[in-house]
């Protein structure tokens, strides 16, 4: 018996999808120590909120989230975890801003958190150790929430140091998970009925086997031989590090999906390198040149920060013309916020508010119509459909991605879910296609 047995564990996920998995990690390991997963905060008596330091506003709600914690404290008597970015950074200063918080742990230390929790713990306790190389065997299994697609980590942490970035400090230096643990956990998900796997890791074009050597394009060829498998994606990758040989195994792979999420930040070249991301504008649009070269139909996305230190109107506006020379399917658009630690942080944040949230707005107007025209192009062509599951609103809607991550919204009589569909598409706006399943 441990002292687990039976009690009820909510968790609560900020940040990227790393943190969804390994809130699944933790799920899993806490279910082998014999808790159980709970429906609702309420029911729950332990709560693992995972955190997100990449942003301010991350924290922010993670910080308003806590404040909610203290009521569910009260009332349930229950243990809280703050595991995740902000742990590994804040270590005890936490415990300054909510005290009711009775453990704190770091990426690097959930199988740790599963067993003191397992063994109970006695006193407010910080886990924030370092490990610098791979350890497979502190990975547990991971209680998957949707069986038909499955995240698989490929490498931790990131060498990059762009100057706005947290996360080398956050998540550690990279790592990488040997080719054969990947192989083999991904082998075992397709026996099992997965049908689409996403390699994750902070920078995955950089991934090398620690044991043999094999690149990412490697990698991406074995993970195409896996029976099952029939949707490979991968993120994030870095622009400057994504090469020739990359891009020729994606073009080669029968399952790899015409898809890629390629990080722009910003449009002009002086602002790139003042982020030290290692890329000019100009070589950034040679990638899209080289990807779409291969792959007529990539859907590619991104992420923008506007107003990082010194940015110009006319460095912004070269921001826009990026975009609209490029036509991404979709984009992830933020205001700079100033990180602990980052180089960044040492420069004045001097791009005011206001102008922050104009840039910010003119950039999410202007992409809104490009999809909304990339979207329509899709009308009246059949499309392969991977659905996910019915909308909490209308349980006859369902809700599916395309090959190229876009969301495919159809009427079924139920039971689609992890399953692929043809979809033939009749209608589309900014931010999904709606259809009609033909099969
Ligand atoms: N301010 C704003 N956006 C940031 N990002 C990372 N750090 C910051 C920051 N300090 C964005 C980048 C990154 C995404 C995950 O978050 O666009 O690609
Ligand atoms: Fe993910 Fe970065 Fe946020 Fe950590 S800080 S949860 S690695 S996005």
């Amino acid at each position: 018996m441990t002292a687990l047995a039976g009690v009820p564990f909510f968790v609560r996920t900020f940040g990227c999808q790393m943190n969804e998995l390994d809130s699944e990690r933790i799920a899993g390991m806490l279910a082998e120590a014999g808790a159980r997963k709970a429906g609702t905060l309420e029911e729950s008596r332990l709560v693992i909120v995972n955190t997100c330091a990449v942003r301010q506003k991350s924290e922010e709600k993670l910080y308003s989230y806590l404040g909610r914690l203290r009521g569910w404290k009260r009332r349930r008597g229950g243990l809280i975890v703050v595991a995740g970015c902000v742990s590994q950074l804040e270590r005890e200063r936490i415990f300054e801003r909510c005290p009711d918080i009775d453990l704190v742990a770091g990426p690097d230390n959930y199988d740790r958190l599963a067993r003191l929790l397992a063994e109970g713990l006695t006193a407010r306790t910080v886990l924030a150790g370092r490990v610098r190389e791979w350890r497979e065997d502190t990975r547990g299994t991971a209680f998957r929430e949707s069986p038909a697609s499955a995240f698989v980590t490929i490498m931790e942490g990131c060498d990059n140091f762009c100057s706005y970035c947290v996360v080398p400090f956050a998540r550690g230096r990279a790592k990488y998970r040997p080719l054969g643990a990947i192989l083999e956990e991904a082998g075992r998900l397709g026996e099992a009925g997965t049908r689409e796997v996403q390699l994750l890791g902070q920078n995955v074009n950089t991934y090398r086997d620690p044991e043999t050597g094999a690149s990412f394009a490697a990698l991406l060829e074995r993970v195409d031989a896996i029976p099952g498998i029939e949707w490979i994606r991968f993120l994030t990758s870095h622009p400057r590090d994504l090469g020739p040989e990359t891009v020729a195994a994606m073009a080669a792979a029968r399952r790899v999906c015409r898809q890629i999420h390629l990080p722009l930040q910003a449009g002009a070249t002086a602002v790139l390198a003042r982020m030290n991301r290692g890329y000019t504008r100009q070589d950034y649009l040679d990638r899209v040149s080289q990807l779409r070269d291969r792959m007529p139909e990539i859907a590619l996305s991104t992420d923008i920060i506007v107003g990082y230190p010194g940015e110009t109107e006319a460095e912004f506006a070269e921001t826009l013309t990026a975009l609209e020379t490029i036509g991404f399917a979709s984009i992830f658009s933020f205001k700079y916020s100033p990180r602990p630690r980052t180089a960044a942080a040492r420069l004045a944040d001097d791009v005011p508010a206001e102008v922050k949230r104009r840039r910010l707005l003119e950039v999410q107007t202007l992409q809104e119509g490009i999809q909304t025209r990339y979207h329509r192009g899709f009308i009246g062509r059949t499309i392969r459909v991977l659905g996910a599951g019915p909308s909490r609103k209308d349980p006859r809607v369902h809700s599916g991605r395309s090959e190229g991550n876009l969301v495919v919204n159809f009427e079924a009589a139920g039971g689609v879910s992890g399953r692929f569909v043809r979809v033939e598409i009749t209608s589309a706006g900014p931010y999904s296609l709606r259809g009609i399943l033909t099969e």
